[in-house]
């Protein structure tokens, strides 16, 4: 059984290293030393090379190396290739820790508590306890769940909102498109955990955000095409929304005269909120690959038809 890797260098080695220790009965192999491609079963990737299905006639499964897959073009893959998503504890953990720092800063007012730093300001400004705080959660996968279960100790006021019909304890929930603007009416705080598919494009724009209250927060642990990069601005300059954070966007990284980098109402991180760790990832990748070995269904195996 081949498993070829197609990952940067370091990672890679992590990963073959892990197989001969732990599986040495699959033969893992790194891009590009792909060997007889007719051999090749498995691909484990973040960006796939292109016409893949042409390239490995006998693939069978793509594990994306990520929690989301837009970055592969479905409609280009036969119906035998089946396409996972990574479900790494590590990348939930990760997202945790980055939505929790989040949260927190903007629950605290930390971007205007190092604005008046810059200005020597020894301001107090009013006072907002955690169950006053209503946060947001777009998004209710394992991601989503992961964060609000972390949320929920801090006494924070929280609502989900997903396209399906959700229960979850200690958490408002609503759904679909009829039910967006009233959830994001109640959002102090919005963290994007969406995945990027066709409904999902675009969602966060000069609707929706005007849907938001008034000096809200905006997080995007998401992708960076969910948002609407021009209708933050009007957002934020028309003072509406009061700070984002963005770990992803459109163009990463972006542009060196791109207005977000020095916005004083935005903070900037280059896409780390999570990162496929091949330590933590290895037992979900492997035990995917028994499954399919032994003619299970995979775990987080895409539905095609709906995008993740
Ligand atoms: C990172 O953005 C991921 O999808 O894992």
């Amino acid at each position: 059984m081949t498993l070829l890797f197609k990952v940067d260098n370091d990672r890679g080695l992590a990963w073959k290293n892990l197989f001969q220790r732990h599986a040495p009965d699959i033969d893992v192999r790194l891009w590009p030393d792909i060997g007889n491609p007719e051999e090749i079963r498995y691909l484990a990737t973040w960006q796939p090379p292109p016409d893949v299905h042409l390239l490995l006639p006998n693939l069978q499964a793509i594990f994306a190396t990520s929690a989301g897959v837009d970055q592969f073009d479905l409609s280009c893959l036969p119906p035998r290739v089946e396409v996972v998503r990574m479900l790494d504890p590590g990348i939930a953990q990760a997202i945790v820790e980055y939505a929790c720092f989040a949260v927190l800063a903007l629950h605290r007012k930390m971007p205007g508590y190092l604005a008046q730093q810059r200005q020597r300001q020894w301001h107090v400004q009013p006072w907002v306890a955690a169950h006053q705080q209503r946060v947001g959660v777009m998004g209710l996968g394992n991601l989503g769940m992961a964060v609000l279960d972390r949320l929920r100790a801090f006494g924070f006021n929280l609502k989900g909102w997903a396209r399906s019909a959700k229960q979850i304890d200690a958490v408002e929930c609503f759904a679909g498109t009829q039910q967006l603007p009233q959830f994001l009416g109640q959002c102090d705080i919005l963290i994007c955990l969406l995945p990027l598919t066709q409904d999902t494009r675009g969602i966060l724009n000069a609707s929706t955000l005007a849907a938001l209250p008034r000096g809200a927060k905006l997080i995007n642990l998401g992708r960076g095409a969910h948002l609407i990069e021009a209708d933050l601005l009007l957002a934020l300059d028309s003072g509406h929304l009061e700070h984002a954070v963005l770990d992803v966007l459109n163009d990463e990284p972006p542009a060196a005269n791109h207005p977000f980098w020095l916005h004083s109402g935005i903070w900037l991180t280059p896409h780390i909120g999570a990162m496929t760790q091949p330590e933590t990832a290895f037992e979900v990748l492997l035990a995917n690959i028994r499954r399919h070995q032994q003619g299970q269904a995979m775990i987080g195996t895409i539905d095609r038809t709906m995008g993740y």
